[in-house]
């Protein structure tokens, strides 16, 4: 059963030039949330679009000499590529050229005028043709310069139509004290609160003798100002126009995303003028941070940006939307950059929940023909890890709820990490090899169960990799799935057939080496030069126990970013290895590997974790490469 309507829109994109990752981080926040929202039983409409009828746009077409219809055509032929690459769900995409729109406009833009609310004047002050708008001179940089765009704004006269924005002042900061959710973050609301309290100013509507934009309806010289015909766009969007069903259902907005850079248009022009139209106000805005890149405001005409399709194409959709969910909180401005891309790739998908999901895949397939085993009593840490699973559902949803994307994520993966620390603690390979299989199959469905829940948990984020980890399992990707099913431990159907195992989440190779590194391989190889090379006899040699081991588990030691703990079966028995390859291996391609072991090497603890023999890897400079016996062969074969 539905919970109820939630509608959500974006910003819509100026069409003077194709977007960037900063704008695409408010599209995959939003598209975040909706995924979450259906997921959670809402009945979600989520709108994005652009915003067309800007001088900046007709300026940019008629640089290309192009008609400037034409050129937005073509600059929303990309908008839309990208968010398809980026699996952007949104329900409709709006145009302001589209009719639908218009007539919205000019019927807003009427009532308005018919409530006294619109009136002929003349305005003066510092205006930026980027942004579109005038600023106060204490807005504005010691040389008049715009803040956000860095260009000169300039004393502008016109005589236009303009709306009656100080007669809304009071009941404006009356509706934002009754309703404190209204603007969010705090910092935000409190930015808007202080900026009406300094008095407002009526704004223009209208510009006179321009043939780009929508008619005003009382002065066909002029045209509807776009800031104003922009906000409409939520309205419009929803069939105010042309769907009066569909309006009565989703109006108003249960909430709109904006950058922290526009929330004077989101939480002032629009309420007013939405007061002055009789419509009711949406129910909450969000003014997200910006998303920087080495610290730089990402600017295409600078040449500092990231490209979206390119990312896509380099790392996939869903990496690159997690790391921007994971990395920094919502209402804050984070940095992009590839190396800490990366390392938090590494480090929760690919060592975590990848790793996760081989180990237990690779065990329960072995072991049980590729099948969903069935559960057994409750023991040993068993309970522990379900009732984390339930606590961190509640934690989800309400983390969720509040737009802590990251918190939510961080709650999700203390649940994976510790079921993995399940599977080292209950040890199912030892299970097996005891013939212990009503065990080994009880543990390995908990592990099964429990990725069921980390799936649901990260579809808002990957939708692909949700899909495919329910995939690999053996479960229905397109299922009807709601985190109503996760209220209840125990719902993997038994039996079920896996799909095909393979990594989801394969190991990125880190491109730059810690500044420390090279420093100490300098020191290294001074040292190497300085020695004559050392000659050992057989005997020497034969002090050596090597042997074949056969890889049971892997995973990340925690707090390291290059040691991995590995349990490696020598035959006779099982042994835990500490080995400096993390960066050049993930977890998941080591399991079930044979590799060559120092056995009979002195017990040592790197990091507090003991470690019982070393691997023999090859080593060049920045390339590491495991060796392994040619043929496959029996665990504990003795090398000579
Ligand atoms: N057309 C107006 C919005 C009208 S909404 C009725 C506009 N367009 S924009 O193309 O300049 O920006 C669209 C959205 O992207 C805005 O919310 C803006 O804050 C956001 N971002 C632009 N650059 C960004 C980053 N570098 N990082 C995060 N968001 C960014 O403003």
């Amino acid at each position: 059963m539905s919970k109820g309507k939630f509608y959500v829109t974006t910003a819509i994109l100026y069409t003077n030039a194709v977007p960037h990752l900063g704008h695409s981080y408010e599209l995959v926040a939003t598209d975040t949330l909706a995924r979450y929202k259906r997921l959670n039983g809402y009945d979600v409409f989520f709108l994005t679009g652009t915003d067309e009828n800007s001088l900046n746009t007709e300026r940019a077409a008629r640089e290309r000499n192009m008609d400037p219809l034409a050129y937005c055509d073509e600059i929303v032929a990309h908008i839309q590529e990208i968010w398809k690459a980026l699996n952007i769900s949104n329900d409709d995409f709006l145009r302001t050229t589209e009719e639908r729109h218009k007539r919205t406009c000019q019927e807003l833009y009427r009532r308005a005028y018919e409530n006294g609310d619109i009136y002929k004047g003349t305005y003066e002050g510092w205006y930026c043709d980027s942004c579109e708008a005038y600023y106060n001179e204490d807005e504005l940089d010691a040389e008049h310069r715009c803040k956000i765009h860095e260009s000169p704004a300039r004393w502008f006269q016109e005589e236009n139509y303009f709306f009656a924005l100080s007669k809304y002042q009071d009941r404006l900061l009356e509706h934002i004290e009754k309703h404190p959710e209204f603007i969010q973050p705090e910092i935000r609301r409190n930015e808007i609160v202080s900026f009406i309290k300094s008095g407002l100013r009526d704004f223009s509507v209208s510009r006179a003798g321009g043939q780009w934009g929508i008619p005003t309806p009382n002065d066909p010289d002029h045209t509807i100002y776009v800031w104003f015909d922009a906000v409409i766009n939520y309205v419009s969007g929803v069939g105010f126009a042309d769907d009066p069903a569909k309006f009565e259902r989703y109006w108003p907005a249960d909430l709109h995303v904006i950058g922290k850079d526009i929330t004077r248009f989101h939480c002032i022009y629009w309420p007013a003028m939405l007061m002055s139209t009789g419509l009711p106000l949406p129910k909450q805005v969000f003014g997200h941070g910006w998303l920087h890149l080495k610290g730089q405001k990402m600017s295409k005409s600078r040449g500092i940006y990231v490209d979206p399709i390119a990312a896509v194409k380099e790392y996939g959709a869903d990496p690159i939307r997690y790391y921007l969910m994971r990395e920094f909180p919502f209402g804050s401005d984070g940095d992009f950059s590839e190396e800490n891309f990366t390392h938090r790739y590494n480090a929760d998908l690919a060592n975590d929940l990848g790793n996760l999901l081989n180990r237990t895949l690779t065990l329960a397939g072995r072991n049980f023909d590729q099948k969903i085993p069935a559960p057994g009593p409750v023991e040993g840490p068993d309970q522990e890890l379900i009732d984390l699973a339930e606590a961190t559902r509640c934690q989800y949803i309400e983390l969720m709820d509040a737009y802590a994307f990251s918190t939510a994520l961080e709650t999700v993966w203390q649940l994976v990490r510790r079921a993995n620390k399940y599977i080292d603690e209950t040890a199912p390979w030892r299970l097996a090899q005891e013939g212990n299989r009503e065990r080994l199959g009880a543990v390995l469905y908990n592990c099964l169960e429990m990725l069921r829940f980390a799936a649901l948990f990260v579809e808002p984020v990957m939708p692909e990799s949700a899909a495919e980890i329910r995939r690999q399992m053996g479960l229905d990707p397109d299922a009807e799935r709601s985190f109503e099913t996760l209220k209840q431990w125990g719902q993997l159907p038994v039996g079920a057939s896996f799909g095909e195992v393979k990594p989801v989440f394969p190991r990125l190779k880190v491109t730059k080496k810690p500044a420390a590194d090279s420093t100490d391989q300098k020191a290294s190889a001074q040292q190497k030069k300085s020695k004559q090379p050392l000659q050992i006899t057989l005997d020497d040699f034969r002090k050596l126990d090597l042997r074949v081991g056969e890889v049971l588990s892997a995973e990340s030691i925690e707090g390291t970013d290059k040691l991995l703990k590995l349990k490696v079966d020598i035959g006779s028995e099982q042994r835990q290895i500490v080995a400096g390859i993390a960066q050049h291996y993930s977890p998941e391609e080591l399991v079930g590997q044979k590799i060559i072991l120092i056995v009979n090497l002195a017990p040592a603890k790197i990091r507090g974790v003991e470690s019982q023999g070393m691997l023999l890897a090859a080593v060049d400079q920045d390339e590491l490469a495991i060796v392994t016996p040619l043929k496959d062969i029996r665990p504990g074969t003795k090398i000579s």
